[in-house]
């Protein structure tokens, strides 16, 4: 099956009560450890390409891996999405690229700005089958494209302003803030995250689909490698998976992840150098990441509650 969009999984995901995990991809290597577990786990998926990875990779050969994926796995579902698009000539460019769905993140600018750059992506987007997500409020962590604020529990989204963003831009899911961040340093005490905000816009936007970004958990097992074989991460905290399956059983219809795949293959690579200095073959190294990632997604579809929903989400 040819790539879809993101219609049909959040329809499913919001009836049945469970989230898609969308994993942001840089290379072979991440891309083949995410479609392993899916493919294994019978999940739908949401292979998620930021700014940062276009120009990392090149859009060209992200796409011809994607498209091997997708050719290889016709059981399986899968979306190609623009994370956190900056502008409206990012996404124009994405859509025109193929990607079934884009993100405009202006969640920075100002409550109307933000509307207006959202319709103008709306309205480029769905004259041409494509799906788009925005962004209401403002989530901390700093990523290499991403901007993000100290004290996230001061910009939790505001579930009166959502209806009317939702209202006015006829976007189709909201990323929203509710106390989680991006990258590795998410909570300075207990982690703790405002489920009553996603309660509030789930009573006044019935089955609209809400996303959750900032969603890596942080895995004990990849941070004491880290750190045990020369890191430096020993404050590391992430979203606690409990409270992952909770938002999926919510309006919470997609949970973006990048940080658990960083520190799956940093982790691995890491051992690789510290246990076997002398080795430089790097299938030796990237070969052990690739199957720590798989590992880890398997595990993270059963979290998101998406394992074995392939077939319903097609
Ligand atoms: O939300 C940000 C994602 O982790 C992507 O990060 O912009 O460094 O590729 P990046
Ligand atoms: P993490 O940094 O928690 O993996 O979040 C990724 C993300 O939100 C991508 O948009
Ligand atoms: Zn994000």
């Amino acid at each position: 099956m040819a790539l879809v969009t993101t219609k049909k999984m959040f329809e499913m995901a919001y009836k049945n009560g469970y989230a898609i995990g969308a994993f942001n991809v840089n290379n072979m290597e991440i891309t083949q450890g995410i479609v392993n577990a899916v493919v294994q786990e019978q999940a739908p998926l949401i292979l998620q390409i930021s700014k940062g990875a276009r120009q990392y990779a090149k859009m060209s050969y992200l796409r011809a891996i994607i498209d091997v994926a997708v050719t290889e796995n016709p059981d399986i579902p899968i979306v190609m999405h623009l994370d956190h698009g900056d502008s409206f000539e990012l996404c124009k460019q994405c859509v025109d690229d193929g990607f079934t769905s884009v993100m405009i993140d202006a969640s920075h600018a100002p409550f109307e700005e933000n509307i207006r750059v959202t319709k103008q992506v709306v309205d480029y987007a769905h004259a041409r089958g494509v799906v788009v997500e925005a962004e209401l409020g403002q989530l901390g962590g700093i990523e290499e494209h991403v901007q993000g604020v100290d004290d996230v529990m001061a910009h939790l989204t505001d579930p009166d302003q959502a209806v009317e963003f939702v209202e006015r831009t006829g976007v189709d899911s909201l990323a929203v803030a509710i106390g989680t961040s991006h990258g590795a340093y998410k909570f300075k005490s207990e982690p703790k995250l405002a489920f009553d905000v996603i309660e509030k816009i789930q009573a006044k936007l019935p089955g609209f689909p809400l996303v959750m970004h900032g969603s890596s958990s942080v895995p004990k097992e990849f941070k004491d490698l880290i750190n045990k074989y020369g890191g430096q991460m020993p404050d590391a905290k992430g979203v606690p998976e409990e409270a992952i399956s909770k938002a999926a059983k919510m309006a919470v219809c997609k949970v973006n992840i990048d940080t658990d795949l960083r520190m799956a293959l940093t982790a691995k690579i890491r051992e690789v150098f510290w246990t076997k200095p002398a080795e430089f073959d790097p299938r030796k190294y990237l070969g052990p990441g690739r199957e720590a990632i798989t590992e880890m997604v398997k595990h993270k579809l059963h979290v998101l509650g998406c394992a074995g929903k392939a077939a319903e989400c097609r």
